[in-house]
């Protein structure tokens, strides 16, 4: 029997961690700048969780969510996302006894049944950040940081950052409605998806991105003309925080985002030249989720960024991450007791915190040097009998194959010190 991954889901090799950890490690970085602390929430969840969450006419609840009954006969669902998991800790756990706001990132994978595609796969990684308890537009704005500082520390440079207001359940009602009366007279020109959306999710007709669709959304009255004065002073503000940082951004009228939790703020960056799914992040403003979740009602924002489509873009635009550290050192030898002390020797190097490996497959000469030199060594030490007869060590430097013989005390010192000549 020969098993494959399952569609949509993929190996991390050993030589595509340099990017994978390029990209976690900078992540971490940059969230410890901001003072944002690591939370880890379970890989699955009760299912009504992201019913209630996420919302019930959503394609990821209608349609993508990995749901399963447990031996116990509840319905578990792996998360396809972090969000809802988040504010169900921050409920649960009385994190809002703590400090307020709370400044969260945590990484990680979620699921979704999609249909697989270059940058849209059905396991995929997330990094995830928020912040509960404030409703500042400065914490907006300080959200939005956070994602670009990670992409500008990770190097990416093209990056388009799309920003929309949703509304509240006070103005957006009203909009919808508007929406849905304009849309009355348009039916005949809409996508059979669309055609559903209109009858559940009326905002969502304005993201399709079907060319006949698209041309209709544009011409669709604009929420931002249909705010309260609370959602439109907030947008208003973040925009002039944005517009004193500097940094380009694009108001998008038709960006709603695919989940029926947000308020107010959203937002997008898209990342040109990775194909269809060029949205590298998304998120926005849940000021209603934690208390629907059994929590206080408390403001909240983030976003989650796809790790593949990070390391896509990074590929795209030709960013060589760091490499991976190597064993320093590669033991060599030959026979039986310069097998032992060779044992003996590599155990005193990774005591002393340098890294080393050897072969043992008792393989000739030749064959570990060539393993050491694949291995990327810097270091071979190399014990024979004599070696051990005489209580000293070879050291070759693989960079230009120089080798000298040291006192086997000496021989840890000198490759941690790089002093063997
Ligand atoms: P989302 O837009 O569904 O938002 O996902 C965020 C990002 O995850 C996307 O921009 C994309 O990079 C990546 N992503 C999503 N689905 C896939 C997939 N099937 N394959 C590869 N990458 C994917 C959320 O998940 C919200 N929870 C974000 C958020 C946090 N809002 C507030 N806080």
């Amino acid at each position: 029997m020969n098993y494959r991954a399952p569609r949509g889901t993929y190996d991390i090799l050993p030589e595509d961690q340099a990017h994978w950890r390029h990209v976690t490690e900078t992540t971490r970085r940059v969230c410890e700048l901001f003072g944002y602390e690591q939370i880890d929430v379970p890989v699955f969840e009760q299912t009504g969780l992201f019913e209630r969450s996420v919302g019930e006419s959503t394609d990821i609840v209608e349609k993508e969510m990995y749901t399963f009954l447990d031996r116990n006969e509840e319905r578990m669902t792996l998360r396809p996302e972090f969000t809802a998991g988040i504010c169900r800790a921050y409920a649960e756990r009385k994190l809002h006894g703590r400090p307020q706001p709370l400044r969260l990132f945590t990484i990680g994978p979620a699921f979704r049944y999609e249909r697989p595609q270059a940058g849209r796969y059905r396991q995929f990684y997330q990094i995830d950040v928020e912040v509960l308890g404030s409703q500042d537009p400065a914490i907006d704005l300080e959200v939005m940081q956070v994602a670009w500082q990670i992409y500008e520390a990770v190097g990416i440079k093209n990056l388009s950052f799309q920003v929309n207001s949703t509304g509240c359940p006070v103005c957006r009602p009203g909009y919808v409605e508007k929406l849905r009366a304009w849309y009355a007279d348009r039916l005949d020109g809409i996508c059979a998806d669309c055609a559903r959306r209109y009858e559940q999710n009326p905002l969502r007709l304005l993201d399709c991105k079907k060319e006949a669709c698209r041309a209709i959304a544009d011409e669709a009255p604009r929420i931002a003309d249909s705010l309260c004065d609370e959602c439109r002073t907030h947008f208003d503000r973040l925009r002039s925080y944005l517009d004193d940082l500097g940094r380009p951004y694009e108001v998008n009228h038709r960006l709603v985002r695919g989940f029926d939790y947000y308020t107010k703020t959203v937002f997008e960056v898209w990342a040109e030249g990775i194909g269809a799914q060029n949205a590298v992040c998304g998120g926005g403003r849940y000021d209603g989720l934690i208390g629907m979740v059994g929590g206080p009602e408390t403001p909240a924002i983030g976003f989650a960024s796809g790790i593949e489509r990070i390391i896509l873009t990074m590929k795209q635009e030709g960013i060589e991450p760091p490499g991976v550290p190597k064993p320093r050192v590669f033991v060599a030898y030959l026979g039986a007791e310069a097998k032992s002390a060779a044992v003996v020797l590599a155990q005193e190097l990774r005591a002393a915190g340098v890294g080393a490996t050897a072969l043992w497959e008792d393989r000739s000469l030749k064959a570990q040097m060539r393993q050491a030199d694949r291995l990327g060594a810097a270091y071979t030490l190399i014990i024979g009998e004599e070696e051990v007869r005489n209580g000293v060590v070879m050291i070759r430097r693989m960079a230009d194959s120089t080798q000298a013989s040291v006192p086997r005390s000496e021989a840890v010192a000198a490759v941690k010190e790089g002093n063997t000549q």
